[in-house]
């Protein structure tokens, strides 16, 4: 028996190739029902998604574009016309937020995993459900401006941006990779002292 089909054969698809329509809001909250069954240690819930949808996605392709000529005056046009279109393409883009509890018992590094889970199973929903889906960040995730205008806090980290839509045109399959050069089994042998 192989894992299910959508582990075995999951792909993202490249939010270029997605268009409209998105889910709808029914399909949506399915899809977020399924995603925040996450492990979650200590039952914290460190993560909340932000939709971004609409004219709105052309909106903060503008700002990206201003915010990218601010960083940068000399960057290419080229860039900057990227970076105005990187929120056009795909219907639905949902921000995944890690809202990261300080302090607590639970590690930083875990709460972030946590979140970084929502990211996969929503791909992995989106996909269950039909649609195509891709998981980016680039650096307008990392970006105090881009985090501010849309309105993080400041114990608020953006785990990535999943853009998901109707499939305009498949993914084409990647090489994957071999689970035997990824795999070994420990041996017992010390490499340190205490
Ligand atoms: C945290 C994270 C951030 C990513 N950010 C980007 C990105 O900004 N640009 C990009 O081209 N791919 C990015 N990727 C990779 C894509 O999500 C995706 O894995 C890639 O297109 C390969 O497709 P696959 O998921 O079918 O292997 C990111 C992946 C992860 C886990």
């Amino acid at each position: 028996m192989s894992p299910h089909p959508l582990l075995s054969q999951r792909l993202s698809v490249p939010s270029r190739q997605l268009g409209p329509p998105a889910p709808t809001r029914d399909a949506l909250h399915r899809m977020l029902e399924a995603a925040l069954r996450v492990p979650d240690h200590g039952g914290i819930a460190p993560w909340r998604v932000l939709a971004i949808e609409g004219e709105l996605r052309l909106a903060l392709g503008e700002f990206l574009a201003r915010r990218a000529l601010e960083l940068n005056p000399q960057a290419p046009q080229t860039a900057i016309d990227k970076d105005r279109l990187r929120f056009a393409h795909a219907p639905l883009v949902l921000t995944v937020v890690a809202r990261l509890q300080q302090p607590s018992r639970i590690p930083e590094i875990e709460q972030i995993l946590s979140a970084g889970c929502v990211c996969f199973a929503l791909l992995q929903a989106a996909q269950e459900l039909g649609f195509g889906a891709q998981w980016l960040t680039g650096w307008a995730a990392y970006d105090a401006k881009v985090m501010a205008h849309l309105g993080l806090g400041g114990n608020e980290r953006i785990v990535g941006f999943i853009h998901v839509g109707t499939v305009r045109e498949p993914a084409r399959e990647r090489p994957r990779p071999d689970p035997d050069a990824h795999f070994s089994v420990w041996t017992g042998e010390c490499h340190a002292s205490i």
